[in-house]
């Protein structure tokens, strides 16, 4: 759980990421996928290329941040994530590497507004996103063996 202040902190980054959401999705994939071309498989190229997928990415961050305190209100875009995410293998060891490319874009497009406080209050708001995703794409695995 995030504690209020953490939560007032993490609230306080939309305006930022409203504005600047694409463009640290876009370095986010970037570096990721520059730096570890073994995902590269996992990810549809063409999406990549045409902007869709940062898009889709930065939108979902942006819904997460709206609702932090009403995550119940993220469930059927949860659901379309953890599918998807299902379909292409993602497994909750690779959570951790995201995270630190995300909030590494977040640092690198916003600079000094990324204070130590803010990371901080962010890895934990990843780190609750995370933990649903990862629950619920758990369960979508053991529907579906075959997949896993
Ligand atoms: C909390 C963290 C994450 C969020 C919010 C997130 C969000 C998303 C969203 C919004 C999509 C697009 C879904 C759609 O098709 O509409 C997506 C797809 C995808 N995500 Fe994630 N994701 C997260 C973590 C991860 C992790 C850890 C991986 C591991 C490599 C990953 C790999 C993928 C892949 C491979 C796709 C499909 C891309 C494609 O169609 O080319 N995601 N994710």
């Amino acid at each position: 759980m995030l504690s209020p202040r953490q939560l007032e902190i993490v609230k306080s980054t939309m305006p930022a990421l409203a504005q600047h959401g694409e463009e640290i999705t876009r370095i986010f994939y970037a570096n990721l996928l520059g730096e570890n071309p073994q995902l590269m498989s996992q990810f549809n190229v063409d999406d990549q290329k045409s902007g869709e997928q940062p898009k889709r990415l930065a939108q979902s961050i942006l819904a997460y941040v709206a609702n932090l305190d009403r995550l119940e209100n993220l469930g059927p875009a949860v659901e379309k994530i953890a599918h998807r995410h299902v379909q292409t293998h993602v497994t909750p060891e690779q959570y951790p590497l995201v995270g630190q490319y995300l909030l590494q874009a977040m640092k690198i497009v916003l600079g000094d507004a990324i204070t130590p406080e803010v990371l901080e209050a962010w890895t934990a708001a990843y780190q609750q996103l995370a933990d649903v995703m990862i629950a619920r794409e758990k369960e979508i695995y053991a529907e579906k063996p075959a997949l896993a």
